[in-house]
């Protein structure tokens, strides 16, 4: 139990403290590497757990609340049981949306007038799975699901990071990190358009100094090959990683988030793609508008993270745990 609250502190350290301050503090790794293992992340989802650590943030669990960042969870199950009867239909339509979010799969077309497109969550089939059997099955709709379930549903179902493998925690720490992330920065763009958003400071600067960091020794950094900050530069290691993700999704495989031990550290790598948001600043130039791509060449002279498509590769995630 107390693990499970040192959890949710560090989701809502991460929702209240978001980019409150800049720099970075990540250290470089020049180790060795000893241990390439082969973990795959857990067949076992816990759709819950899924959403509470990935969707909410953006996603309100109230039925009640009114849209701010995306529609309120209720309203996506409610126009996707509207189209989508059946459990193997619905749960099909949410995975088919979550394996390549765009405009021309959405079905809610005002929300994605209203708020843009949602970001690719890396998510694969089984998770995706995972989720929609769990939206199907719950009465997440009803408007007193928040009141009267949610907090069961949390203490039911939420896992002590500690028991979980640590390609699995390390997932969990991107994808809350990312969700987070991803809502401050269409909050932005909503409010300001592209260019105040650029001006949002430094996307990656985490400083995870809670209890959450202290008790599981975590640090999260994104990194590319293309990068846009100078201290985003994936090193050696990172871009062997990069290879081979662009290889598997080449392929048209799945990218199979993998991590490395070290002697005190495990670090977790897990893709960062791209969709039709990401392009106004990170597309080409008929994406990026000119006012966007001066403010970018002024802040970021060296950039090299232009020229992308929708579903590829832009960086990963590197998280490091303690052991
Ligand atoms: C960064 C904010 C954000 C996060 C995190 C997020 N979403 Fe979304 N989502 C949106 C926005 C904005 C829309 C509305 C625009 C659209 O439909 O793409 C949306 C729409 C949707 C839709 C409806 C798509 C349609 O057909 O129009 C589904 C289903 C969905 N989200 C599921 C999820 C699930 C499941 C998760 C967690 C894995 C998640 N979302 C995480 C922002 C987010
Ligand atoms: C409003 C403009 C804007 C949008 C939209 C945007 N980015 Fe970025 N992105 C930036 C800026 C600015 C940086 C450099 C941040 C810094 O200084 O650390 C950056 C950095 C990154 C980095 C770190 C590596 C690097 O190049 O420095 C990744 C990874 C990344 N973005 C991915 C994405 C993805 C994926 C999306 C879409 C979901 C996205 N970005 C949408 C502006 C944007």
């Amino acid at each position: 139990m107390r693990t499970k609250l040192v959890l949710y502190s560090f989701i809502i350290f991460l929702l209240t403290s978001f980019l409150l301050s800049c720099g970075d503090s990540y250290d470089q790794y020049t180790e060795d590497l000893n241990n390439n293992d082969e973990e795959t992340l857990t067949e076992d989802h816990n759709g819950f757990q899924l959403l509470e650590t990935s969707c909410f943030s953006c996603h309100n669990p109230d039925a009640n609340a009114s849209a701010v960042t995306a529609p309120n969870m209720a309203e996506v199950k409610r126009v996707y049981l509207a189209q989508h009867e059946s459990e193997e239909d619905f749960v099909d339509a949410i995975t088919s949306f979550l394996s390549d979010p765009s405009k021309e799969k959405a079905i809610m077309k005002d929300a994605v007038e209203n708020f843009g497109v949602m970001p690719n969550m890396s998510f694969g089939k089984a998770m995706s799975e995972a989720v929609g059997r769990y939206l199907y099955s719950s009465t997440i709709q009803d408007s007193g699901w928040y009141a009267n379930s949610y907090a069961l549903e949390k203490a039911k179902n939420l896992k002590d990071p500690s028991e979980m493998s640590y390609l699995d925690r390390g997932f969990q720490f991107a994808m809350s990190t990312k969700s987070v992330l991803g809502k401050n920065l269409k909050g932005k763009i909503n409010t300001e358009g592209t260019d105040g958003a650029l001006e949002f400071c430094n996307l990656n600067a985490f400083h995870l100094t809670d209890s959450m960091a202290t008790e599981f020794g975590v640090k999260i950094k994104r990194v590319s090959d293309k990068n846009r900050n100078p201290n985003n530069l994936a090193n050696n290691d990172e871009l062997a990683i990069i290879q081979s993700f662009k290889e598997q999704l080449e392929k048209g495989e799945e990218i199979t988030s993998t991590t490395k031990e070290m002697d005190n550290v495990v670090i977790g790598y897990y893709p960062i793609l791209t969709n039709d948001m990401c392009l106004q600043c990170h597309g080409t130039s008929k994406e990026i508008k000119p006012s966007t791509a001066e403010l970018i060449k002024q802040k970021y002279p060296n950039d090299k993270g232009i020229g992308y498509g929708v579903n590829q590769l832009r960086g990963i995630w590197v998280v490091e745990m303690q052991k």
